[in-house]
């Protein structure tokens, strides 16, 4: 079966979604982050971002997105700023079935409050820029598009698996 990769912005729900739809489809899970994580030889995407700068941070994402497309049956969950890579993108959109979780900005500053772990999400002014310029290519890149605001995971979840179904995925 084809893989399936989230995209939205930080605090749209992607990991979450991604694990409970690979659950739910008995597939793998792939958390680029974290694979980001393991090939950087650092220990958080802060740190990577703080001491490499963000186009080495894409690079990294690059190459853990192809890594993953390498093999099937996947639930890939993608960083945020993943639409601002168009290679990788065209890999993802190649390879995989591509799930937009929408959000509000109001709802993301609401689940992300408590952050730490997002040097993107630092500056609340810079944060929204980004949603801003953004959300026209989570719109162009997602083959389905999900309303998340308001709705549990259980319910997102549900309502993904009946879209990808009638995607034929
Ligand atoms: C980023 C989002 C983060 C992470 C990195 C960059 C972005 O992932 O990849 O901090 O550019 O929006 P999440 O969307 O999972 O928070």
């Amino acid at each position: 079966m084809k893989n399936i990769a989230l995209i939205g912005f930080m605090g749209s729900g992607k990991t979450t979604l991604a694990g409970l739809l690979a659950d739910k489809l008995h597939y793998n899970l792939c958390e680029v982050d974290n694979d980001i994580i393991g090939i950087s030889g650092y220990s958080s995407i802060n740190e990577i971002f703080d001491k490499q700068g963000e186009d080495h941070f894409r690079g990294l994402e690059k190459i853990a997105i192809a890594d993953a497309l390498r093999k099937s049956n996947q639930v890939i969950s993608c960083g945020g700023g993943v639409v601002n890579a168009p290679k990788t993108m065209e890999l993802l959109k190649k390879n995989a079935i591509v799930v937009f979780l929408q959000a509000d900005f109001k709802t993301i500053t609401q689940r992300l409050k408590d952050t730490t772990s997002r040097p993107l999400f630092r500056d609340m002014e810079k944060a929204m820029t980004l949603y801003a310029e953004r959300l026209p290519l989570y719109e162009k890149y997602g083959d389905i598009k999900i309303e998340t605001d308001e709705k549990s995971p259980e319910m997102i979840a549900e309502s993904i698996i009946k879209k990808l179904a009638n995607h034929g995925g």
